[in-house]
């Protein structure tokens, strides 16, 4: 087992990877970042172009140029053997159980073993993650949930499995508060963990009374936005900043994996509008704009 982490590897390079990959390389720490290749031509696009995003972000980039240098991009076909150098392994692929399984089946054969391996799952409890897995795998696995953007926020919510190796979390986690800062919260392995499972009922909630009290964005988000607490955004700006493709995903795991009787259940419809809005490419920050682009647009047809 290794014992200190001098390099990473984070696959996935969408709003989460790519951010987290960028606080690492702030630490003045090395990382490899991996995506699937979209474009045959440029097999390393994906990566390579999150890493250019991140030296661009508004008002400050999330990355410095300095930093950028210990970024190497590549991609998972060519590059998955390469984890081999990593001392810990951050995956933050897409928020469906069955890719993050397809996945972690492949790094079952390249990854070393003692090194550690974590999800950045919003949602997915460790145990439906690890299910048929090795018994080296499931000891070196656990949760790891940065919260977004992992450049500016504290928090890191940590959940171990009964099978994880207490040395092997207790690394990652010194890393994390050493390193990167983060403020570590432990949580048990349920659906949503603390964050998410308060978070996501309260956004849902939000939208909800939103869309049937026929509420325009900003009077939305001047309720549930300063006066509770969420004072940067509100809840439709939240809801751009985290992707709202992210969104659908959310709700099936959590109805899939909460009690049939919880309360989210009865809440959790996703509106036509955002089945809509992610077909046409509004996915939020990341796509072509969200709530706020599609009201400005709407407010520009009007005059
Ligand atoms: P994203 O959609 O922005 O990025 C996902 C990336 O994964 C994309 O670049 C995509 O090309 C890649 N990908 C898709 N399928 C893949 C596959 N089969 N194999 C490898 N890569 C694949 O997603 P985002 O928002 O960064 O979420 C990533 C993870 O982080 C999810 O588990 C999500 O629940 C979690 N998360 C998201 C937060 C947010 O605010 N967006 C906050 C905290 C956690």
């Amino acid at each position: 087992m290794s014992d200190t982490i001098k390099k990473i590897c984070v696959i996935g390079a969408g709003t989460m990877g790519a951010g987290i990959a960028a606080q690492v390389a702030n630490a003045g720490v090395p990382v490899l970042l991996l995506d699937i290749v979209r474009d045959p031509a440029d097999r390393n696009a994906v990566a390579a172009g999150a890493v250019a995003k991140m030296l661009k972000t508004d008002p400050a980039p999330f990355m410095s140029k300095a930093a950028a240098k210990l970024v190497e991009t590549g991609n998972i076909e060519d590059d998955l053997a390469r984890v081999a150098e990593c001392d810990w392994i951050v995956e933050a692929i897409v928020e469906r159980l069955d890719l993050k399984q397809q996945l972690y089946a492949k790094l079952e054969d390249v990854r070393r073993a003692g090194t550690a391996i974590s999800s950045n799952t919003s949602t997915i409890p460790l145990g439906h993650l690890i299910e048929g897995r090795s018994e080296a795998f499931r000891r070196d696995f656990l949760i790891t949930h940065f919260f977004n953007p992992p450049r500016y926020m504290r928090l890191l919510e940590i959940v171990s499995g009964p099978e994880s190796h207490a040395a092997l979390v207790a690394r990652v986690s010194d890393f994390a508060d050493r390193q990167l800062g983060k403020t570590i919260v432990v949580a048990k392995d349920t659906p949503g963990f603390i964050a998410n499972r308060v978070g996501t009922f309260w956004i849902q909630a939000a939208l909800n009374a939103a869309f049937e009290l026929g509420l325009t964005v900003e009077e939305a988000d001047a309720i549930a936005g300063k006066p509770m607490g969420v004072p940067k955004t509100g809840v439709f700006g939240l809801v751009d900043l985290v992707g709202i493709d992210l969104m659908p995903h959310l709700q099936k795991s959590l109805t899939e994996t909460l009690p049939k009787g919880d309360a989210y259940q009865a809440i959790s419809t996703i509106p036509p509008l955002i089945g809509k809005m992610i077909a046409e490419g509004y996915t939020g920050r990341k796509g072509k704009g969200g709530f706020y682009r599609l009201n400005r647009e709407a407010g520009k047809r009007k005059e």
